[in-house]
């Protein structure tokens, strides 16, 4: 597994891309913090759940980061990329979130949505476990919002979920969200051969899981 840890050394934090689709508020945070870091510095990343109004927001995201999610998602047909579809398909994660299946939150910074996690494949009983997925557009990666998401989301799926683990899988090549795991005190736990379809092609992805050493079985 040595390609797991390549480390793209001229990598340079905090300067990924075409920032116009950014609200002067958060440019002038993003200037001021060459890294994010909630609670110390008072920037405000937050996760909240979706609201079908989100679907405005996040078409003109995934719009903008068409080019750069395809790399490491599902091919998506044209249709994905607008409000209406966007509209449908978080109102079907809603009402499976009713079902207590998946949590989709969106990821906002200074309360603009710049991204989504999720909660999904909840499953009670001997396993109270779960798959944590996640995105932010290119204009804000490097600057640490994804690892506040993940802190965030970790907390509550331990806390209010009251789960017992939440299992992460990335693609093998994917530092930059190995790192996020790693910061966010996720194991490596094996490499799964052509474990899911991306960008059109079955491809291996390394699996990694985080623990609640502080679950307590639930009262009742
Ligand atoms: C992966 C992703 C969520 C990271 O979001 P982010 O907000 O930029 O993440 P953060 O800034 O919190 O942390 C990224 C870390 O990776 C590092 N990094 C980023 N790109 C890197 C690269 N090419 N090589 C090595 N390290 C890299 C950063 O330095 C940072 O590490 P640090 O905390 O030690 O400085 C974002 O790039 C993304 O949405 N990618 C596309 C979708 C995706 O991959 N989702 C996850 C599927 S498993």
């Amino acid at each position: 597994m040595s390609d797991v840890d390549s480390v793209d050394e001229n990598w340079e934090p905090g300067d990924a891309g075409d920032r116009s689709l950014i609200g002067d508020a958060f440019l002038a945070v993003v200037r001021m913090h060459r890294r994010l870091d909630v609670g110390s510095d008072g920037v405000d990343v937050s996760v909240r759940l979706v609201e079908v109004g989100d679907a405005t927001a996040l078409t003109e995201l995934l719009q903008a980061n068409r080019e750069f999610l395809a790399l490491w998602d599902p091919v998506r047909d044209d249709a994905y990329f607008t409000e209406k579809r966007q509209r449908v398909d978080l109102e079907q994660v809603l009402e499976r979130h009713g079902q207590r299946l998946v949590i989709p939150y969106v990821i906002t910074v200074e309360g603009q949505v710049v991204g989504r996690i999720t909660v999904n494949d909840v499953v009670r009983g001997a396993f109270e476990s779960a798959h944590l997925g996640y995105w932010v557009g290119q204009a804000v990666n490097g600057l640490g919002v994804a690892t506040a998401a993940v802190a965030e989301v970790v907390r509550l799926a331990f806390t209010e979920l009251g789960l017992h683990r939440l299992q992460a899988d990335t693609l093998v090549h994917n530092a930059a969200s190995q790192r996020v795991l790693a910061r966010n005190g996720f194991i490596r736990i094996g490499l799964a051969p052509q474990y899911l379809r991306i960008a059109g092609r079955w491809q291996n992805h390394v699996l990694h899981q985080r623990l609640n050493d502080q679950w307590t079985p639930p009262e009742g």
